[in-house]
């Protein structure tokens, strides 16, 4: 069967197309057909040596896929042939078939294509973790999400919108901004254009802004973090600008804010009870229409470095999904 390695660090074009042996499941195990394998901006970082994992070689990017059961190992009941099932593993999709731990699987009972599915669960359940668990957002607050289009961003949008708040979706282009509106935003606001700080001060009032979602890093964190309410709170969830900020203490102080740290990998690991209630709710939503699952691109495995690219370009809105 075919996969993408990663025998080496490096960027894209260092990933090869190989043949390799097809998985055996061991016990507690399924062996999965992938449909669809989501990618993220993190997949960049991973093969780059960049990311706090450093996988053995050889390794495939992709953390997370849909698929189909073929085949499970000794003591596994819950899951059979034929079931339809999205699976998280932090790498390791990019490749025709998986054998897969059980535990790391969902099983895909709701009304919603592979493609799509295959993209629901890092950008959503970071969407759920950092809004639900972490800046428990209320109904009737003010939510600012920078990098708005991309794969977290959009989630956040959208999710924002289900939990009651005002979006104010933050990115670079004009496209980005009217694509972020045609899911749910309420504001836009161009930061290549427009001062971030003054815009956000603008569009927060007196009051400010409640939850500032932030997974670009960079000069718009402190600018952000400016605008804040008091008792607001600062989501830290990604550096995709490639600066990790320090942010000045007295900030905090001075607004009586929170700054959270979003870590989705560690807290499926940490809390799976919480990250499975997640998913449930996640895979209904989506299979309800609530939130898109928005495919910006279908690329075939042999495209993988041309998908990161995309990535690392920054052109992508919602997800880079590679089949297999
Ligand atoms: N903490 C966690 O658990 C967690 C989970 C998932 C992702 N993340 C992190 O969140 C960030 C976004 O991930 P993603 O998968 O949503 O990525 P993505 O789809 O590529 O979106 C990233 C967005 O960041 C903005 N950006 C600013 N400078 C950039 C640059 N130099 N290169 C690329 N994008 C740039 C872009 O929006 P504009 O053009 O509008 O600025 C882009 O849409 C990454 O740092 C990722 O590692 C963290």
């Amino acid at each position: 069967m075919k996969a993408i390695l990663c025998t080496r660090f490096g960027g894209p074009d260092d990933l090869v197309l190989a043949d390799i042996a097809e998985p055996v499941p061991g016990a507690g195990e399924a062996v999965v057909r992938i449909e669809a394998v989501g990618l993220n901006f993190y997949d960049t970082l991973i093969i780059a040596g960049r990311y706090q994992r450093k996988p053995p070689f050889p390794f495939s990017p992709g953390g997370e896929f849909a698929g189909v059961v073929e085949r499970v190992g000794a003591g596994v009941s819950d899951f059979a042939q034929g079931d339809r099932v999205i699976g998280y593993i932090t790498y390791g999709a990019a490749r025709q078939r998986i054998a897969v731990e059980t535990r790391k699987l969902v099983k895909l009972t709701a009304d919603l294509g592979l493609t799509r599915a295959a993209g629901l669960t890092v950008t959503y359940g970071t969407a759920y973790l950092a809004l639900i668990e972490r800046a428990q957002l209320k109904r009737g607050e003010t939510l600012a999400v920078l990098g708005a289009s991309g794969g977290v961003g959009l989630a956040t949008v959208e999710l924002g919108k289900l939990l009651g708040a005002r979006v104010i979706a933050c990115t670079s282009t004009d496209d980005k901004l009217a694509f972020a509106r045609a899911h749910g935003a309420d504001v836009t606001i161009n930061y290549t254009r427009e001062d971030l700080r003054d815009a956000l001060k603008r569009e927060g009032g007196d009051h400010g802004i409640d939850v500032i979602f932030d997974p670009v890093g960079g000069p718009h964190s402190e600018a952000a973090l400016r605008a804040i309410a008091w008792k607001g709170r600062h989501l830290v969830v990604g550096f995709a600008a490639g600066e990790i900020p320090k942010l000045p203490l007295n900030l905090t102080l001075l607004k009586g804010c929170d700054v959270l740290g979003v870590y989705f990998g560690d807290w499926v690991r940490r809390e799976p009870d919480r990250y499975r209630a997640c998913m449930a709710e996640l895979t209904r939503w989506a299979g309800d229409g609530k939130l898109s699952c928005h495919v910006h691109r279908v690329y075939p495995l042999a495209a993988t470095a041309q998908a990161l690219k995309a990535l690392t370009g920054r052109e992508v809105m919602g997800k880079v999904i590679v089949t297999p």
